[in-house]
């Protein structure tokens, strides 16, 4: 039977991959981004698809498409995929980026989260999509990586919260993905895997019901065996591949 799904940051990479495959199984797509370009050419093809274009950082843009959806017949499936990342140099600190990040990472996902909870449907799921960056604090992803951190933890406290009966809580961990929040990475991204495989996999792990969906696993394994190292080690290790090398004479 078809499900109702609410994809939010569906307009590229992964959100946009998984909106095709919910498409091209029948299931109802609701898809929200600031530009649905693709998305809107889709839908003469898919009658099951709804765009509803937003901006995360605008509450009431998100109550109105909230209600809309509630007035439609509700939702199986919130899938809190949208997100920005920007990488700062030390000493930089850009205060809008910081305020972007964190509003849309995580603020907007535990928004979504409020809107949606009165009209999901038994057996709901609420999707949220953190990053690898949680598990481990990589240089200049400050507020990215808190920012996921933030939202694992948050998600956490839902999933202990709400009655797993009733709302499975899933949350996922990607490496590395081939999309345009990456094609802007001046650095090396091991296992980097395509959008379209990503989708897949997560797809898999939602069907499943799965608590938390990581991929790719031999990267997820080796960024969680730093993380356990003492401290000190740690620190050492992440230091050596810091670009900050304090103030330098000048
Ligand atoms: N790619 C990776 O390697 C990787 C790794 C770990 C985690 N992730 C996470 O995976 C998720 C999807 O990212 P992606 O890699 O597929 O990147 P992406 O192609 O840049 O997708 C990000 C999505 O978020 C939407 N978005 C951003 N700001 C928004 C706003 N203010 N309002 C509404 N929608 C907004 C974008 O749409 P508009 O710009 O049209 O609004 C787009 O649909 C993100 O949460 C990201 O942090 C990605």
């Amino acid at each position: 039977m078809s499900r109702r799904y609410w994809i939010v940051g569906a307009s590229t990479g992964i959100g946009l991959e998984l909106c095709r495959l919910l498409l091209m199984r029948g299931d109802q797509v609701y898809a929200s981004a600031r530009r649905l370009g693709e998305l809107e050419q889709l839908a003469s093809q898919y009658p099951n698809l709804h765009c509803l274009p937003l901006d995360v950082q605008d509450s009431q843009a998100c109550e109105a498409a909230a209600q809309r959806i509630a007035a439609e017949g509700g939702l199986d499936v919130l899938v809190a995929n949208a997100g920005v990342c920007h990488y700062m140099d030390l000493p930089e600190f850009d205060l809008a980026k910081v305020q972007q990040t964190m509003q849309v990472n995580l603020v907007a996902p535990m928004q979504l989260t409020a809107l949606c909870l009165p009209m999901l449907k038994d057996k709901g799921q609420l999707v949220y999509v953190s990053s690898a960056a949680a598990y481990l604090p990589l240089p200049r992803a400050q507020s990215y990586g808190a920012s996921k951190a933030a939202l694992s933890h948050y998600a956490e406290i839902m999933a202990s919260e709400l009655p797993r009966q009733q709302v499975q809580v899933s949350v996922v961990y990607p490496g590395f993905v081939d999309t345009p929040l990456t094609a802007q990475n001046d650095f090396p991204m091991p296992m980097r895997l395509s959008a379209s495989r990503a989708a897949q996999i997560m797809l898999r792990g939602m069907d499943a019901r799965r608590s938390t969906i990581r991929f790719p696993t031999s990267f997820i394994l080796f960024l969680r065996a730093i993380a356990l190292l003492p401290t000190p080690w740690r620190r050492a290790l992440i230091r050596k591949t810091s670009r900050y090398k304090g103030k330098q004479p000048s």
